[in-house]
């Protein structure tokens, strides 16, 4: 293909607004893949992404288009729709020219469609806005053109309107990627460059990156070289997505492919790296700053014979995520175990319930955390060493309060969409949530873009799960990293029966630590079974006790009620007394349910 004539874009959308939908729309359009085949939604791959309706993992296809009797290609790069995420986002925007921001013309612009579109706009993207589901009854398109038209200052003609579900108006949106965006900017003479945007793992062939190439041809038994990590690789294979993968002898500038090359492992795989032929010098592409995990939990086996199983699975997984960070952990209760970094509450959850559905390992969370700034005191080894700020991600590895000079915590900007009814409680969640209104705006008649300021651990758990709640699902919300700020944290520690359990213990502001130590022992109080002994939980600040609940004791034998009951009654009892101790793990001599650290932190 002449390079004039391909064309990569991306689409970003707010969750279900229809980005999938129109994806596979375009597909079939090109021909790429067969209508109605059954297979709706080609591009969301993973089994968590269908049952929750979620992309989680950018898939890229590249489409032919016929405009006034010449052949284009059109590269499309998917791209995930959720907060966590973002980071994918901006990756794949980076190998595109332009972007379709698709918003729903029922609901209207969201948070993340605001967010999405200052990701594509800060990155010099050209932007086609395009209205989705203009056959809903309730569709308005004129009211969501004028939102796009007062927010984003948008030229109301330039707003495209189809129906991605029945297909209509799809070729008003290929159109307009072919005459709005101009070509990539890429040179077929020059040495071989290609942008490494993302990885996935193949059972039989190792890792796949995923490229951009830049500049010149790249062929297969070619030798290529990483400019970031200077590893060498013998190219084995190459293929286009089309979005089956289409095996070639060579990638061209302009095209986007797969490189195999017997890579092993993920971490291998630098996204935003650039790749080169070996022995050839040529400048690194611009790339990105490295992804930064802002959510960490503690993961462990339910008992230490499942330690290799679970190593494995984690290994597998993080093969294909390499958003994910990992280390090794230790933990006097629940033994060796690893602290893993996630992007967010969600992206940890995808990712414990990937390691369930497919390796069939069930592990132990811990409470997720973020990671704190700790200034420690001056004394004569931090002078020395030089170490006297120190990050923590783990609340057992809090220094001692006296060591302690200041606090931070790392912030976000949270911008949130509210119907102007759901204002007053939006705002107390805020407020709460230890929010500072940044700004307040109308962008219709009805509805309101509210900014403020938020500490991260106070939104990582639940605040979009409440948000949605006390607004009958019509706030929307999203955030970006906004730095660290000096704060007033402490360590709080469960006792039970007076050992603490560092695997319950977390960092809490000051101000909220009397409710948060509160909630907590009632909650065990719940989720902790009954059981032989007395059980004693206390919430404590050093050796200040907030908060204390028990647990009276449970009948000795579960069988005494059964008096002269017959032998098989009696060991079916004891047996499923004994399944019901499977799922628990023991701690400090208690019976504890595996879910109980992160059940127990929800609000
Ligand atoms: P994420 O992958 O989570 O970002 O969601 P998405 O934006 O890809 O949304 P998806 O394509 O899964 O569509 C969300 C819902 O909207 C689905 O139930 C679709 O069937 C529906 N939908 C998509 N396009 C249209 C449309 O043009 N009209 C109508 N009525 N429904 C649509």
């Amino acid at each position: 293909f002449p390079v004039e004539r391909i064309r990569n874009f991306s689409i970003i959308a707010h969750v279900d607004h229809g980005k999938s939908t129109l994806a596979d729309r375009l597909l079939e359009h090109t021909g790429a893949i067969k209508p109605n085949s059954g297979n709706n939604q080609v591009l969301d791959k993973l089994q968590v992404e269908r049952e929750r309706g979620i992309t989680v993992k950018a898939q890229t296809a590249s489409l032919l288009y016929e405009y006034k009797n010449e052949q284009y290609l059109l590269n499309l790069i998917d791209t995930p729709g959720h907060v966590d995420f973002s980071n994918e986002v901006s990756r794949s925007l980076s190998a595109c020219q332009g972007v379709i921001l698709l918003v729903d013309s029922n609901d209207g612009v969201q948070a993340q469609t605001v967010a999405n579109f200052y990701l594509a706009f800060g990155s010099d993207l050209i932007i086609i806005p395009v209205l989705n589901k203009i056959d809903l009854k309730n569709a308005d398109p004129d009211r969501v053109t004028k939102q796009l038209e007062s927010l984003f200052d948008m030229d109301p003609k330039e707003v495209l309107r189809v129906s991605a579900k029945l297909g209509l108006g799809m070729d008003s949106v290929l159109e307009a990627i072919v005459t709005r965006l101009p070509p990539p900017d890429v040179n077929r003479e020059a040495r071989f460059r290609a942008f490494l945007f993302d990885s996935s793992f193949d059972r039989y062939r190792g890792v796949l990156s995923m490229v951009l190439v830049k500049d010149g041809r790249l062929k297969v038994g070619e030798n290529i070289q990483s400019c970031h990590t200077k590893k060498q690789y013998e190219v084995k294979s190459l293929s286009l997505l089309r979005p089956q993968e289409i095996e070639v002898n060579e990638l061209v500038a302009g095209q986007i492919g797969l490189i195999g090359c017997n890579m092993r492992s993920s971490q291998e795989a630098h996204i935003g790296d650039t790749i080169h032929l070996s022995g050839q010098q040529v400048e690194a592409l611009p790339g990105f700053s490295p992804i930064k995990p802002m959510v960490f939990a503690g993961v462990y086996p339910m008992d230490q014979s499942q330690q290799i199983n679970l190593r494995n699975a984690i290994e597998k997984l993080t093969l294909n995520d390499s958003a994910v960070s990992v280390e090794l952990d230790n933990s006097p209760a629940l033994g060796q175990g690893w602290r893993l970094g996630f992007l967010g509450l969600l992206h940890l959850e995808v990712f414990s319930q990937r390691l369930q559905q497919e390796y069939g390992t069930e592990a132990i969370l811990t409470a997720p955390s973020v990671i704190y700034k700790v200034k420690l005191q001056p004394t004569k080894q931090t002078m020395k060493d030089g170490k006297d700020v120190i990050f923590i991600n783990n609340p057992a590895a809090w220094p001692e309060p006296q060591r302690i000079q200041e606090c931070f915590e790392p912030m976000v900007m949270g911008t949130i969409i509210t119907p102007a009814a759901y204002l007053g409680p939006v705002m107390s969640l805020c407020i709460e949530r230890r929010g500072v209104q940044i700004s307040a705006s109308n962008i219709d008649n009805d509805r309101i873009m509210l900014q403020y300021e938020l500490p991260l651990c106070e939104i990582v758990i639940d605040f979009h799960d409440v948000l949605k709640n006390i607004s009958s699902g019509y706030a929307s919300f999203d955030y970006e990293d906004r730095g660290y700020a000096s704060t007033n944290v402490v360590k709080m520690s469960i006792l039970l029966n007076g050992v603490a359990i560092e695997e319950l213990s977390s960092i809490v502001h000051l101000s909220k630590a009397q409710t948060i130590g509160k909630s907590m022992a009632l909650r065990l109080k719940d989720i902790i079974p009954r059981q032989l002994v007395n059980i004693a939980i206390q919430a404590c600040i050093g050796s200040k006790v907030l908060a204390r609940q028990d647990i009276k004791p449970f009948r000795k034998d579960v069988t005494q009620w059964l008096y002269g009951g017959d032998v098989t009654r009696r060991k079916k009892l004891l047996a499923q007394q004994a399944a019901g101790k499977k799922k628990m793990r023991m701690i400090a001599n208690i019976s504890v349910p595996r879910d109980t650290f992160i059940e127990v932190l929800k609000r």
